[in-house]
Protein backbone atom coordinates (compact mmCIF):
# COMPACT_ATOMS: atom_id res chain seq x y z
CA UNK A 1 0.00 0.00 0.00
CA UNK A 2 1.47 3.19 -0.95
CA UNK A 3 1.39 6.25 1.16
CA UNK A 4 -1.28 8.33 -0.61
CA UNK A 5 -3.18 4.49 0.09
CA UNK A 6 -2.44 4.33 3.60
CA UNK A 7 -3.39 8.06 3.69
CA UNK A 8 -6.86 6.82 2.47
CA UNK A 9 -7.63 3.94 4.77
CA UNK A 10 -6.50 6.09 7.52
CA UNK A 11 -8.80 8.77 6.76
CA UNK A 12 -11.99 6.52 5.99
CA UNK A 13 -11.28 4.83 9.49
CA UNK A 14 -10.80 8.47 10.69
CA UNK A 15 -14.32 9.19 9.39
CA UNK A 16 -16.36 6.28 9.85
CA UNK A 17 -15.63 6.27 13.86
CA UNK A 18 -16.84 10.14 13.91
CA UNK A 19 -19.81 9.16 12.36
CA UNK A 20 -20.73 6.19 14.49
CA UNK A 21 -19.18 8.65 17.04
CA UNK A 22 -22.15 10.59 16.06
CA UNK A 23 -24.64 8.18 15.94
CA UNK A 24 -24.02 6.61 19.18
CA UNK A 25 -24.17 9.84 20.79
CA UNK A 26 -27.59 11.09 18.78
CA UNK A 27 -29.12 7.18 20.12
CA UNK A 28 -28.28 7.90 23.36
CA UNK A 29 -29.32 11.58 23.32
CA UNK A 30 -32.66 10.24 21.70
CA UNK A 31 -32.71 7.41 24.04
CA UNK A 32 -32.27 10.25 27.07
CA UNK A 33 -35.02 12.09 25.57
CA UNK A 34 -37.18 9.38 25.59
CA UNK A 35 -36.26 8.62 29.41
CA UNK A 36 -37.30 12.32 30.09
CA UNK A 37 -40.93 12.20 28.72
CA UNK A 38 -40.95 8.83 30.71
CA UNK A 39 -40.40 10.49 33.73
CA UNK A 40 -42.56 13.70 32.70
CA UNK A 41 -45.58 11.23 31.70
CA UNK A 42 -44.81 8.98 35.69
CA UNK A 43 -44.71 12.17 37.14
CA UNK A 44 -47.90 13.20 35.93
CA UNK A 45 -49.32 9.95 36.63
CA UNK A 46 -48.41 9.92 40.28
CA UNK A 47 -49.99 13.39 41.01
CA UNK A 48 -53.22 12.12 39.11
CA UNK A 49 -53.12 9.66 40.77
CA UNK A 50 -56.94 8.02 42.77
CA UNK A 51 -56.26 5.55 45.03
CA UNK A 52 -59.30 4.40 47.01
CA UNK A 53 -57.80 6.42 50.34
CA UNK A 54 -57.81 9.55 48.53
CA UNK A 55 -61.41 9.01 47.23
CA UNK A 56 -62.81 8.42 50.51
CA UNK A 57 -61.28 11.52 52.02
CA UNK A 58 -62.88 13.32 48.74
CA UNK A 59 -66.29 11.60 49.68
CA UNK A 60 -65.90 13.20 52.70
CA UNK A 61 -64.78 16.72 51.81
CA UNK A 62 -68.06 16.13 49.43
CA UNK A 63 -70.35 15.34 52.70
CA UNK A 64 -69.06 17.91 55.02
CA UNK A 65 -69.30 20.82 52.34
CA UNK A 66 -72.66 19.88 51.35
CA UNK A 67 -73.84 20.04 54.88
CA UNK A 68 -71.85 23.74 55.12
CA UNK A 69 -73.40 24.53 51.67
CA UNK A 70 -76.74 24.29 53.18
CA UNK A 71 -75.98 25.32 56.61
CA UNK A 72 -75.54 29.41 55.58
CA UNK A 73 -75.52 31.59 52.35
CA UNK A 74 -72.20 31.18 51.03
CA UNK A 75 -70.68 28.71 53.84
CA UNK A 76 -69.25 26.83 51.32
CA UNK A 77 -67.55 26.63 47.52
CA UNK A 78 -70.26 24.38 46.86
CA UNK A 79 -73.96 26.77 46.76
CA UNK A 80 -76.34 23.51 47.46
CA UNK A 81 -78.95 26.23 45.33
CA UNK A 82 -82.70 25.85 46.17
CA UNK A 83 -84.88 24.39 43.38
CA UNK A 84 -88.45 24.97 44.27
CA UNK A 85 -88.76 21.41 43.10
CA UNK A 86 -90.49 19.40 45.63
CA UNK A 87 -92.56 17.04 43.50
CA UNK A 88 -91.14 14.86 41.05
CA UNK A 89 -92.75 13.62 38.26
CA UNK A 90 -94.91 9.84 38.65
CA UNK A 91 -95.40 8.92 35.68
CA UNK A 92 -98.89 10.14 35.46
CA UNK A 93 -98.24 13.54 33.84
CA UNK A 94 -100.43 13.52 30.30
CA UNK A 95 -100.65 16.08 27.01
CA UNK A 96 -98.05 17.83 24.60
CA UNK A 97 -94.96 19.44 25.97
CA UNK A 98 -91.94 21.41 24.77
CA UNK A 99 -88.79 22.28 26.29
CA UNK A 100 -85.66 24.19 25.55
CA UNK A 101 -82.26 23.04 26.58
CA UNK A 102 -79.85 25.71 27.28
CA UNK A 103 -76.07 25.27 28.18
CA UNK A 104 -73.71 23.20 26.51
CA UNK A 105 -72.23 23.15 23.67
CA UNK A 106 -75.97 22.20 21.75
CA UNK A 107 -79.02 23.90 22.31
CA UNK A 108 -81.79 21.11 22.50
CA UNK A 109 -85.57 21.57 21.42
CA UNK A 110 -88.00 19.19 22.29
CA UNK A 111 -91.45 17.96 21.92
CA UNK A 112 -92.82 15.42 23.98
CA UNK A 113 -96.46 13.74 24.46
CA UNK A 114 -97.15 11.85 27.37
CA UNK A 115 -100.05 9.64 28.11
CA UNK A 116 -99.42 9.18 31.60
CA UNK A 117 -98.96 5.73 33.55
CA UNK A 118 -95.64 6.02 32.58
CA UNK A 119 -95.68 6.98 29.07
CA UNK A 120 -93.80 8.76 26.58
CA UNK A 121 -95.86 8.70 23.24
CA UNK A 122 -94.23 10.50 21.35
CA UNK A 123 -90.44 12.17 21.65
CA UNK A 124 -88.73 14.32 19.26
CA UNK A 125 -85.45 15.90 19.91
CA UNK A 126 -83.74 18.80 17.97
CA UNK A 127 -79.62 19.46 18.57
CA UNK A 128 -77.95 23.02 16.96
CA UNK A 129 -75.09 24.09 17.93
CA UNK A 130 -75.04 27.62 19.93
CA UNK A 131 -72.88 29.93 17.44
CA UNK A 132 -70.05 30.17 19.01
CA UNK A 133 -70.32 34.71 18.88
CA UNK A 134 -73.61 33.83 21.02
CA UNK A 135 -72.06 32.47 23.58
CA UNK A 136 -70.51 36.07 24.15
CA UNK A 137 -72.77 38.30 23.00
CA UNK A 138 -75.36 40.11 24.62
CA UNK A 139 -78.65 38.63 26.48
CA UNK A 140 -81.24 39.61 23.52
CA UNK A 141 -79.46 38.16 20.71
CA UNK A 142 -79.07 34.67 22.28
CA UNK A 143 -82.86 34.50 23.37
CA UNK A 144 -83.70 36.33 20.40
CA UNK A 145 -81.96 33.26 18.50
CA UNK A 146 -83.46 30.91 20.89
CA UNK A 147 -86.96 32.02 20.55
CA UNK A 148 -86.51 32.15 16.68
CA UNK A 149 -85.45 28.20 16.87
CA UNK A 150 -88.18 27.49 18.73
CA UNK A 151 -90.58 29.02 16.29
CA UNK A 152 -89.34 27.21 13.74
CA UNK A 153 -88.94 24.12 15.90
CA UNK A 154 -92.99 24.68 16.73
CA UNK A 155 -93.88 24.77 12.93
CA UNK A 156 -91.51 21.87 11.91
CA UNK A 157 -92.98 19.64 14.73
CA UNK A 158 -96.08 20.31 15.43
CA UNK A 159 -97.58 18.82 11.58
CA UNK A 160 -99.12 22.03 9.88
CA UNK A 161 -99.70 23.17 13.26
CA UNK A 162 -100.51 26.75 13.33
CA UNK A 163 -98.49 29.16 16.01
CA UNK A 164 -101.60 30.45 17.11
CA UNK A 165 -102.41 26.98 18.21
CA UNK A 166 -99.47 26.68 20.45
CA UNK A 167 -100.90 29.46 22.51
CA UNK A 168 -100.77 29.29 26.27
CA UNK A 169 -98.61 26.01 25.77
CA UNK A 170 -96.65 25.34 28.44
CA UNK A 171 -92.85 25.09 28.46
CA UNK A 172 -90.08 23.72 30.44
CA UNK A 173 -86.61 25.87 30.20
CA UNK A 174 -83.64 23.93 30.78
CA UNK A 175 -80.49 26.63 31.62
CA UNK A 176 -77.23 24.55 32.84
CA UNK A 177 -75.53 27.38 34.60
CA UNK A 178 -75.96 28.37 38.29
CA UNK A 179 -79.41 30.53 38.95
CA UNK A 180 -81.16 31.52 41.88
CA UNK A 181 -84.48 30.62 42.19
CA UNK A 182 -87.34 32.64 43.26
CA UNK A 183 -89.74 30.11 42.62
CA UNK A 184 -90.00 27.32 40.07
CA UNK A 185 -90.85 29.09 37.25
CA UNK A 186 -88.60 32.19 38.05
CA UNK A 187 -84.45 32.97 38.87
CA UNK A 188 -81.65 34.91 38.29
CA UNK A 189 -77.97 34.42 36.51
CA UNK A 190 -75.61 34.00 39.66
CA UNK A 191 -72.33 33.81 36.80
CA UNK A 192 -71.53 31.88 33.78
CA UNK A 193 -69.48 28.72 33.21
CA UNK A 194 -68.58 26.29 30.16
CA UNK A 195 -66.99 29.70 28.07
CA UNK A 196 -70.22 31.53 27.96
CA UNK A 197 -69.99 34.76 28.90
CA UNK A 198 -72.60 37.31 27.94
CA UNK A 199 -72.09 40.50 30.84
CA UNK A 200 -75.77 41.68 30.96
CA UNK A 201 -77.24 38.78 31.86
CA UNK A 202 -75.79 38.07 35.06
CA UNK A 203 -78.12 39.15 37.52
CA UNK A 204 -81.02 38.82 35.16
CA UNK A 205 -84.20 36.91 35.20
CA UNK A 206 -83.53 33.69 32.67
CA UNK A 207 -87.74 33.57 32.37
CA UNK A 208 -88.50 37.05 31.77
CA UNK A 209 -85.45 37.51 29.21
CA UNK A 210 -86.77 34.39 26.69
CA UNK A 211 -90.61 35.60 27.44
CA UNK A 212 -89.68 38.89 26.05
CA UNK A 213 -87.86 37.16 23.04
CA UNK A 214 -91.20 34.66 22.58
CA UNK A 215 -93.16 37.72 22.46
CA UNK A 216 -91.01 39.71 20.07
CA UNK A 217 -91.57 36.51 17.79
CA UNK A 218 -95.15 36.28 18.17
CA UNK A 219 -94.76 32.79 20.16
CA UNK A 220 -97.81 32.75 23.11
CA UNK A 221 -95.99 29.72 25.41
CA UNK A 222 -95.54 30.25 29.05
CA UNK A 223 -92.25 28.82 31.10
CA UNK A 224 -93.96 26.75 33.65
CA UNK A 225 -91.06 25.25 34.90
CA UNK A 226 -86.99 26.74 35.19
CA UNK A 227 -84.45 24.00 35.70
CA UNK A 228 -80.79 22.95 36.01
CA UNK A 229 -79.60 19.88 33.32
CA UNK A 230 -79.14 18.15 36.95
CA UNK A 231 -83.10 18.50 37.71
CA UNK A 232 -84.46 17.70 34.84
CA UNK A 233 -82.47 14.58 34.65
CA UNK A 234 -83.12 13.46 38.08
CA UNK A 235 -87.21 14.23 37.35
CA UNK A 236 -86.61 11.73 34.49
CA UNK A 237 -85.00 9.19 36.65
CA UNK A 238 -87.73 9.57 39.05
CA UNK A 239 -91.07 9.15 36.39
CA UNK A 240 -89.20 5.91 35.50
CA UNK A 241 -88.05 4.70 39.02
CA UNK A 242 -89.12 5.95 42.27
CA UNK A 243 -86.16 4.86 43.99
CA UNK A 244 -83.84 7.70 42.16
CA UNK A 245 -82.40 10.15 44.61
CA UNK A 246 -79.54 12.16 43.06
CA UNK A 247 -78.73 12.97 39.36
CA UNK A 248 -75.28 13.75 38.02
CA UNK A 249 -74.58 15.62 34.92
CA UNK A 250 -70.89 15.10 32.96
CA UNK A 251 -71.11 16.74 29.65
CA UNK A 252 -69.13 20.29 28.93
CA UNK A 253 -69.81 20.82 31.89
CA UNK A 254 -70.66 18.67 35.14
CA UNK A 255 -72.81 18.82 38.08
CA UNK A 256 -75.42 17.23 40.53
CA UNK A 257 -78.39 17.44 42.42
CA UNK A 258 -80.59 15.29 44.98
CA UNK A 259 -83.82 15.29 47.02
CA UNK A 260 -82.95 16.81 50.59
CA UNK A 261 -85.60 16.99 53.38
CA UNK A 262 -86.35 20.44 53.76
CA UNK A 263 -85.57 20.86 57.39
CA UNK A 264 -81.71 20.40 56.32
CA UNK A 265 -81.79 23.17 54.70
CA UNK A 266 -80.78 25.18 57.48
CA UNK A 267 -79.88 28.25 55.41
CA UNK A 268 -83.85 28.60 54.72
CA UNK A 269 -85.66 28.19 58.10
CA UNK A 270 -89.11 27.64 57.95
CA UNK A 271 -88.88 26.33 54.50
CA UNK A 272 -92.94 24.11 53.98
CA UNK A 273 -93.33 22.04 51.46
CA UNK A 274 -96.05 19.37 50.74
CA UNK A 275 -93.33 16.72 50.36
CA UNK A 276 -91.66 17.93 53.05
CA UNK A 277 -88.57 17.37 50.62
CA UNK A 278 -86.53 19.53 48.16
CA UNK A 279 -84.47 18.77 45.45
CA UNK A 280 -80.88 20.72 45.94
CA UNK A 281 -78.99 21.81 42.82
CA UNK A 282 -75.64 21.24 44.34
CA UNK A 283 -73.41 23.09 41.49
CA UNK A 284 -70.57 20.73 42.70
CA UNK A 285 -68.79 21.77 39.39
CA UNK A 286 -67.48 24.57 41.94
CA UNK A 287 -66.52 22.21 45.24
CA UNK A 288 -63.03 22.29 45.83
CA UNK A 289 -60.95 20.40 48.58
CA UNK A 290 -57.30 19.90 49.17
CA UNK A 291 -58.08 16.32 48.57
CA UNK A 292 -58.39 16.81 45.13
CA UNK A 293 -55.32 15.39 42.97
CA UNK A 294 -54.02 18.52 41.35
CA UNK A 295 -51.39 18.89 38.66
CA UNK A 296 -48.93 21.59 37.36
CA UNK A 297 -51.34 20.86 34.16
CA UNK A 298 -54.39 21.63 36.34
CA UNK A 299 -52.85 24.83 37.70
CA UNK A 300 -52.26 26.46 34.64
CA UNK A 301 -55.60 25.17 32.61
CA UNK A 302 -56.87 27.06 35.75
CA UNK A 303 -54.69 30.70 35.42
CA UNK A 304 -55.27 30.48 31.79
CA UNK A 305 -58.98 29.79 32.08
CA UNK A 306 -62.25 32.68 31.67
CA UNK A 307 -62.57 31.97 35.52
CA UNK A 308 -59.86 31.20 37.31
CA UNK A 309 -60.24 30.22 40.88
CA UNK A 310 -64.17 29.11 40.11
CA UNK A 311 -65.27 25.49 39.16
CA UNK A 312 -61.93 23.58 40.13
CA UNK A 313 -63.95 20.06 39.91
CA UNK A 314 -65.27 20.70 36.72
CA UNK A 315 -61.62 21.59 35.12
CA UNK A 316 -61.08 18.21 36.13
CA UNK A 317 -63.94 16.39 35.31
CA UNK A 318 -65.74 17.76 32.37
CA UNK A 319 -65.76 17.71 28.67
CA UNK A 320 -64.65 21.07 28.57
CA UNK A 321 -61.58 20.31 29.88
CA UNK A 322 -60.19 17.00 29.73
CA UNK A 323 -58.94 17.23 25.95
CA UNK A 324 -57.45 20.18 26.90
CA UNK A 325 -55.00 18.57 29.82
CA UNK A 326 -54.16 16.41 27.06
CA UNK A 327 -52.80 18.74 24.98
CA UNK A 328 -50.72 20.50 27.87
CA UNK A 329 -49.00 17.07 28.59
CA UNK A 330 -48.32 16.69 25.09
CA UNK A 331 -47.19 20.32 24.65
CA UNK A 332 -44.83 19.68 27.91
CA UNK A 333 -43.06 16.62 25.92
CA UNK A 334 -42.69 18.34 22.98
CA UNK A 335 -40.99 21.18 24.35
CA UNK A 336 -38.51 19.13 26.45
CA UNK A 337 -37.64 16.59 23.39
CA UNK A 338 -38.05 15.72 20.43
CA UNK A 339 -40.06 12.72 20.67
CA UNK A 340 -42.95 14.79 19.00
CA UNK A 341 -40.63 16.18 16.25
CA UNK A 342 -40.60 19.83 15.71
CA UNK A 343 -42.94 21.68 18.34
CA UNK A 344 -46.21 21.96 16.37
CA UNK A 345 -48.10 25.85 16.29
CA UNK A 346 -51.05 24.08 16.92
CA UNK A 347 -50.21 22.49 19.66
CA UNK A 348 -50.10 26.44 21.35
CA UNK A 349 -53.68 26.83 20.84
CA UNK A 350 -55.66 26.53 24.08
CA UNK A 351 -58.92 23.64 23.33
CA UNK A 352 -57.65 22.54 19.95
CA UNK A 353 -57.62 19.20 21.17
CA UNK A 354 -61.41 18.35 21.75
CA UNK A 355 -62.62 15.89 24.51
CA UNK A 356 -64.16 14.00 21.77
CA UNK A 357 -61.55 13.62 20.03
CA UNK A 358 -59.15 12.94 22.98
CA UNK A 359 -61.84 10.29 23.74
CA UNK A 360 -61.88 8.42 20.01
CA UNK A 361 -57.44 8.27 20.79
CA UNK A 362 -58.13 6.86 24.31
CA UNK A 363 -60.16 4.03 22.48
CA UNK A 364 -58.13 3.12 19.36
CA UNK A 365 -58.12 -0.16 19.30
CA UNK A 366 -56.66 -0.72 16.09
CA UNK A 367 -53.07 -2.45 16.37
CA UNK A 368 -50.85 0.27 15.14
CA UNK A 369 -53.15 2.99 16.62
CA UNK A 370 -53.85 4.28 13.50
CA UNK A 371 -56.68 6.38 14.77
CA UNK A 372 -54.26 8.19 17.38
CA UNK A 373 -51.92 8.93 14.27
CA UNK A 374 -54.54 10.68 12.69
CA UNK A 375 -55.56 12.65 15.21
CA UNK A 376 -52.50 13.87 15.73
CA UNK A 377 -51.94 14.57 12.53
CA UNK A 378 -55.35 15.95 11.48
CA UNK A 379 -55.75 18.24 14.79
CA UNK A 380 -52.51 18.87 16.10
CA UNK A 381 -50.18 18.78 13.24
CA UNK A 382 -47.68 16.39 14.81
CA UNK A 383 -46.71 13.65 11.99
CA UNK A 384 -45.04 10.16 11.47
CA UNK A 385 -45.15 9.58 15.14
CA UNK A 386 -43.58 6.21 15.97
CA UNK A 387 -45.71 3.56 17.61
CA UNK A 388 -44.08 3.58 21.12
CA UNK A 389 -45.33 7.54 21.19
CA UNK A 390 -48.51 7.11 19.91
CA UNK A 391 -48.73 4.56 22.91
CA UNK A 392 -47.49 7.03 25.52
CA UNK A 393 -50.33 9.69 23.99
CA UNK A 394 -53.42 6.80 25.15
CA UNK A 395 -51.75 6.74 28.02
CA UNK A 396 -52.29 9.73 28.87
CA UNK A 397 -55.59 9.85 27.73
CA UNK A 398 -56.24 6.97 29.73
CA UNK A 399 -54.40 9.06 33.16
CA UNK A 400 -56.97 12.01 32.63
CA UNK A 401 -59.76 10.18 31.94
CA UNK A 402 -59.41 7.83 34.75
CA UNK A 403 -58.72 10.42 37.05
CA UNK A 404 -61.95 12.25 36.33
CA UNK A 405 -64.24 9.55 36.04
CA UNK A 406 -63.06 8.09 39.51
CA UNK A 407 -63.40 11.87 40.93
CA UNK A 408 -67.16 12.13 40.07
CA UNK A 409 -67.31 8.58 41.57
CA UNK A 410 -65.84 9.96 45.01
CA UNK A 411 -68.64 12.77 44.30
CA UNK A 412 -71.87 10.52 43.79
CA UNK A 413 -70.50 8.67 46.77
CA UNK A 414 -70.31 11.60 48.74
CA UNK A 415 -73.91 12.84 47.92
CA UNK A 416 -75.01 9.02 48.77
CA UNK A 417 -72.79 9.53 52.15
CA UNK A 418 -74.73 13.04 53.30
CA UNK A 419 -78.29 11.92 52.77
CA UNK A 420 -77.26 8.18 54.46
CA UNK A 421 -77.24 5.84 51.75
CA UNK A 422 -73.46 4.92 51.60
CA UNK A 423 -74.16 1.98 54.31
CA UNK A 424 -71.86 4.23 57.09
CA UNK A 425 -73.05 6.20 59.47
CA UNK A 426 -73.76 9.39 57.21
CA UNK A 427 -73.40 12.99 58.33
CA UNK A 428 -74.67 15.14 61.46
CA UNK A 429 -74.01 18.36 62.88
CA UNK A 430 -71.39 18.81 59.92
CA UNK A 431 -69.45 15.98 61.17
CA UNK A 432 -68.96 12.37 59.26
CA UNK A 433 -69.93 9.11 61.46
CA UNK A 434 -68.28 6.19 61.43
CA UNK A 435 -69.74 2.53 61.58
CA UNK A 436 -72.08 0.69 59.45
CA UNK A 437 -75.52 2.33 59.30
CA UNK A 438 -78.62 0.03 59.65
CA UNK A 439 -80.60 -1.42 56.43
CA UNK A 440 -79.18 -0.38 52.72
CA UNK A 441 -81.98 0.70 50.56
CA UNK A 442 -82.23 0.08 46.51
CA UNK A 443 -80.87 4.05 45.75
CA UNK A 444 -81.02 5.29 42.16
CA UNK A 445 -78.36 7.95 40.42
CA UNK A 446 -79.71 9.06 37.19
CA UNK A 447 -76.53 10.06 34.91
CA UNK A 448 -76.82 12.03 31.60
CA UNK A 449 -74.32 13.99 29.76
CA UNK A 450 -71.77 12.72 27.26
CA UNK A 451 -68.97 11.96 29.10
CA UNK A 452 -70.93 9.15 30.62
CA UNK A 453 -73.55 8.31 28.01
CA UNK A 454 -71.31 7.88 25.24
CA UNK A 455 -67.89 7.39 26.62
CA UNK A 456 -67.79 3.87 27.15
CA UNK A 457 -64.17 3.72 29.29
CA UNK A 458 -65.10 6.83 31.24
CA UNK A 459 -68.40 5.32 32.15
CA UNK A 460 -66.77 2.05 33.35
CA UNK A 461 -64.36 3.45 35.67
CA UNK A 462 -67.22 5.54 36.95
CA UNK A 463 -68.99 2.36 37.52
CA UNK A 464 -66.10 0.63 38.99
CA UNK A 465 -64.80 3.48 41.57
CA UNK A 466 -68.33 3.82 42.85
CA UNK A 467 -68.67 -0.10 43.40
CA UNK A 468 -64.49 0.31 44.68
CA UNK A 469 -65.73 3.01 47.10
CA UNK A 470 -69.08 1.35 48.56
CA UNK A 471 -67.54 -1.87 49.01
CA UNK A 472 -69.16 -5.59 47.73
CA UNK A 473 -71.68 -5.33 50.40
CA UNK A 474 -73.34 -2.22 49.35
CA UNK A 475 -72.37 -1.59 46.01
CA UNK A 476 -75.43 -3.85 44.51
CA UNK A 477 -78.03 -1.28 46.29
CA UNK A 478 -76.66 1.70 44.06
CA UNK A 479 -77.53 1.78 40.37
CA UNK A 480 -76.89 4.65 37.84
CA UNK A 481 -78.76 4.40 35.24
CA UNK A 482 -78.49 6.04 31.78
CA UNK A 483 -80.83 9.20 31.35
CA UNK A 484 -80.13 10.36 27.80
CA UNK A 485 -81.60 13.14 26.91
CA UNK A 486 -83.14 13.29 30.31
CA UNK A 487 -82.15 17.04 31.14
CA UNK A 488 -84.86 18.18 28.41
CA UNK A 489 -87.07 15.58 28.38
CA UNK A 490 -87.10 16.42 32.60
CA UNK A 491 -87.73 19.73 32.64
CA UNK A 492 -90.75 18.96 30.18
CA UNK A 493 -92.07 17.03 32.46
CA UNK A 494 -91.49 19.12 35.76
CA UNK A 495 -93.41 21.77 33.51
CA UNK A 496 -96.23 19.18 32.84
CA UNK A 497 -96.33 18.36 36.80
CA UNK A 498 -96.22 22.33 37.36
CA UNK A 499 -98.85 23.37 34.98
CA UNK A 500 -101.01 21.06 36.55
CA UNK A 501 -100.18 22.17 40.00
CA UNK A 502 -102.84 25.16 40.37
CA UNK A 503 -101.18 26.19 44.16
CA UNK A 504 -97.67 26.73 44.69
CA UNK A 505 -96.68 23.77 46.89
CA UNK A 506 -93.43 25.56 48.03
CA UNK A 507 -93.98 28.28 50.66
CA UNK A 508 -90.75 29.84 52.81
CA UNK A 509 -92.33 31.45 55.89
C1 LIG B 1 -73.03 24.56 35.43
C2 LIG B 1 -74.17 23.75 35.98
C3 LIG B 1 -74.54 22.67 34.99
C4 LIG B 1 -73.33 21.86 34.60
C5 LIG B 1 -73.64 20.75 33.61
C6 LIG B 1 -71.88 23.67 34.98
O1 LIG B 1 -70.89 24.43 34.36
O2 LIG B 1 -72.55 25.47 36.40
O3 LIG B 1 -75.27 24.56 36.27
O4 LIG B 1 -75.53 21.86 35.55
O5 LIG B 1 -72.35 22.70 34.06
O6 LIG B 1 -74.18 21.24 32.44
Amino acid sequence: MGKVGLGLAVGCAVASCAIAAVMVGRRVRSRRRWWWVVRVFDEFEEAASTPVGRLRQVVDAMAVEMHAGLASEGGSKLKMLLTFVDNLPDGSENGIFYALHVGGTNFRLLRIQLGGQRAILGHDVERKPIPQHLMTSTSEELFDFIALSLKEFVERKGNNLQISQVRGRDLGLTFSFPVKQMSVSSGTLIKWTKGFSIEDMVGKDIVECLQKALSRRGLDMTVAALVNDSVGTLALGHFYDKDTVAAVVIGTGTNACYLERADAVIKCQGLLTTSGGMVINMEWGNFWSSHLPRTSYDIDLDAESQNPNDQGFEKMISGMYLGDIVRRVILRMSLESDIFGPVSSKLLARFVLSTPSMAAMHEDDSPNLSEVAKILEETLDIHDVPLKVRKLVVKICDVVTRRAARLAAAGIVGILKKIGRDGTGGITSGRIKSGKSGKMRRTVVAVDGGLYTSYTMFREYLNAAVAEILGEEIAPYVILKVMEDGSGIGAAMLAASNSAQSVDTVQVL
